[in-house]
């Protein structure tokens, strides 16, 4: 079992106007990975944002950090800088995958720039902020992530 970690980017959720559905859509399709360790909402500020993954990563030692939202194309969608500016090595194959997979329900699909990396011993995945998104990308990537994880060891 592994530890997971859930960071939320969204404004109006951080302020309380608007129900996180997507940060437990993620910690119910991930149940039998592990547990939710630390779930966080924030605002969309890239260096919030960043701060939220390091403490997640280095502090409470997390094995994979999910976020959910600000991956596309809006002003304030910063998420994927935010990860960018954090991880060591990126790991394409698994955003790669989530477009490729989730083209074939929406064209949309590719207007996620979502990425994922590892921080150290931290694998961090951005999926994009609807729940039915989240479900699509992570039945996508599930397969192959207890491999992952268990190589990262
Ligand atoms: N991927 C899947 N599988 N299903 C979806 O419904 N929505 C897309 C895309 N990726 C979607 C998806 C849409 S409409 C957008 S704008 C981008 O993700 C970015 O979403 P975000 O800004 O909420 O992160």
């Amino acid at each position: 079992m592994y530890s997971i970690g859930i960071i939320t980017a969204s404004d109006k959720g951080s302020r309380g106007e608007r129900e996180d559905l997507s940060g437990k859509a993620i910690a119910e399709t991930l149940a039998e990975l592990g547990e939710v360790k630390q779930y966080v909402i924030v605002p969309d500020e890239r260096e919030v944002l960043s701060q939220a993954m390091i403490n997640m990563a280095d502090n409470v030692k997390i094995d994979i950090i999910l976020t959910t939202g600000g991956t596309g194309l809006g002003p304030r969608d910063v998420t994927p800088e935010a990860t960018l500016a954090v991880i060591d090595r990126q790991v394409p194959g698994i955003p790669e995958v989530m477009r490729a997979k989730s083209l074939e329900k929406t064209s949309r699909a590719m207007l996620s720039r979502a990425v994922a990396g590892l921080r150290g011993r931290t694998l961090i995945i951005n999926l994009p902020g609807s729940p039915k998104g989240v479900r699509e990308c992570l039945e996508v990537i599930l397969p192959a992530l207890d491999h992952g994880l268990a190589i990262m060891k």
